[in-house]
């Protein structure tokens, strides 16, 4: 079956591939969506409502199960409906055309095999600044290679691609698309800070070479670790928000904005990953 279908709706195929573990996922994944009429749209989204609802009942019933036995049965039942839900959201997810579903992150040949990279359509911005100016260069090197920063995420993203169990596959592949996300925002940053005057090594705006010991390593613990995944993506976000606040230079800022978006993407895509996996383990 081939991976990539041209035309409208046929992306959905692609997305239907890249849902993860389902319980039947062969019928759907030899499926051929197709364009169809507004009223089928408007029963997806009905469905969705009704799985959530049935994942929220389920979850209430498995807290008030009397014994362990009975909750796991039940925390059982709500998995399958949580993937219910899951599928169904993914058809309103293409049908909004949303960065996830329009075959952004195409596959792309690495290393011999194919890799998904999940960063947004949008091209990046000319790597270009106004003037040299050290203060500018201080604030990226935190981005670059500081504690919370994209050479910090990149270690952080493979060694977790490497500890992920096999049950986490689909997080497995998602991690190591990022990592390689980062790695671009990484060189984009170098440049930069050598167009400011500064060679980039790898250390902070204060001159504390990068440490290893940055890394939320959490070996064996994959929710964790993706909890750790998300906290990253999101407290890289909220620095490039201040560094654009303090960064008065129009392209520097534009190429910032545009790195913020590719970390929007990874955080839902993360996010999506833990609820698939992680939203019942307790
Ligand atoms: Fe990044
Ligand atoms: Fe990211």
């Amino acid at each position: 079956m081939p991976e990539v279908y041209h035309g409208e709706g046929f992306t959905c195929v692609l997305l239907l591939n890249d849902l993860g573990p389902f319980s039947y996922p062969r019928e759907y994944n030899e499926v051929e969506v197709i364009p169809v009429s507004e009223k089928f749209w408007e029963m997806v989204s009905e469905a969705a409502r009704d799985e959530a609802e049935a994942v929220e009942f389920y979850r209430q019933m498995a807290n008030a199960a009397p014994c362990r036995a009975l909750n796991h049965s039940i925390q059982e039942i709500m998995g399958d409906e949580m993937d219910h839900q899951a599928f169904f959201e993914s058809l309103l997810c293409c049908r909004e055309e949303r960065d996830e579903c329009r075959g952004k992150w195409e596959k792309r040949e690495a290393h011999g095999r194919s890799i998904r990279i999940p960063e947004v359509s949008e091209p990046y911005p000319p790597i270009r600044v106004e003037c040299p100016n050290p203060e500018y260069a201080r604030l990226l090197f935190d981005d670059y290679a500081g504690m919370v920063s994209e050479m910090t995420a990149i270690n952080q993203y493979l060694f977790h691609h490497y500890d992920m169990p096999e049950q986490f596959a689909d997080v497995v592949e998602l991690l190591e698309g990022v990592a390689i996300v980062e790695m671009r925002h990484m060189e984009m940053l170098a440049e930069l800070i050598k167009l400011l005057g500064q060679p980039p090594m790898y250390m902070d705006g204060q001159g504390r070479f990068w440490n290893a010991c940055y890394v939320p390593y959490l070996p064996g613990n994959p929710c964790e670790q993706l909890q750790s995944d998300i906290e990253a993506e999101q407290a890289a976000i909220q620095t490039y928000r201040q560094h654009i606040q303090l960064i008065d230079d129009r392209y520097i800022r534009a190429i910032l904005e545009r790195i913020i978006q590719d970390e929007e993407l990874h955080l839902r895509l993360f996010t999506k990953a833990y609820q698939r996996h992680c939203r019942c383990r307790d």
